[in-house]
């Protein structure tokens, strides 16, 4: 049973980035700054063979700092409709180059390129949402990819609700939890 928990945790988020309108397509990302939590949204873009969680920022944002001095990484997914909660943690690696960076790159088309190519880093303050400039000939685009180390499935419902943990330390062997 197990196991079966596992695939459906690993499969619930990839259906962030396949389904259209899923709940799990904007998970809240945490990191830390001077040892305090910093949450935001964000779009789970892909994942791969290794189940390495892809997003996108700018390299300018403050996130990019946090995990640079501290690469522990928390991203957390809640879909309503099932009441169910997967919290994956691990290290978040910054990717500025190579055959993945452009190749991410080039899935970014037209307007949405807009992200990454304002003149003013993210955070910077501005008079008016209707005065930001853009760039024409540089991009500020950054791939984050989150390498798990546990994952853990919370899914509320009667007689029993089902909490699990996945360790990489335990080869992904499951135990379930007092919930
Ligand atoms: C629906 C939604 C989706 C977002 N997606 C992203 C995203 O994919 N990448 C990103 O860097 N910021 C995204 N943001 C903005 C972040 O929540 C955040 O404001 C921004 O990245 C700056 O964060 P930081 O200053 O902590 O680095 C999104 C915000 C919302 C409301």
């Amino acid at each position: 049973m197990l196991d079966q928990i596992f695939k459906d945790l690993k499969n619930e988020v990839k259906f962030g980035y396949l389904k259209k309108k899923h709940p799990y397509r904007y998970p809240s990302l945490g990191s830390i700054e001077d040892q305090k939590p910093v949450q935001r949204t964000v779009v789970l873009r892909d994942s791969t063979d290794q189940f390495e969680l892809i997003m996108y920022t700018d390299e300018r944002s403050d996130k990019i700092h946090q995990f640079e001095t501290n690469p522990n990484a928390s991203l957390l997914f809640y879909n309503h409709k099932k009441l169910l909660q997967v919290k994956i943690e691990g290290k978040m690696q910054l990717i500025r180059s190579g055959k993945d960076f452009e190749n991410y790159w080039s899935r970014v088309q037209g307007k949405s390129q807009k992200d990454f190519i304002t003149q003013q880093a993210p955070g910077t303050p501005i008079d008016n949402p209707d005065h930001v400039e853009y760039k024409e000939d540089e991009h500020h685009f950054c791939l984050l990819k989150l390498v798990p180390e546990s994952m853990e499935y919370l899914e509320l419902k009667r007689p029993n609700h089902i909490r699990a943990r996945f360790d990489k330390v335990n080869n992904w062997e499951g135990q379930f939890l007092n919930p």
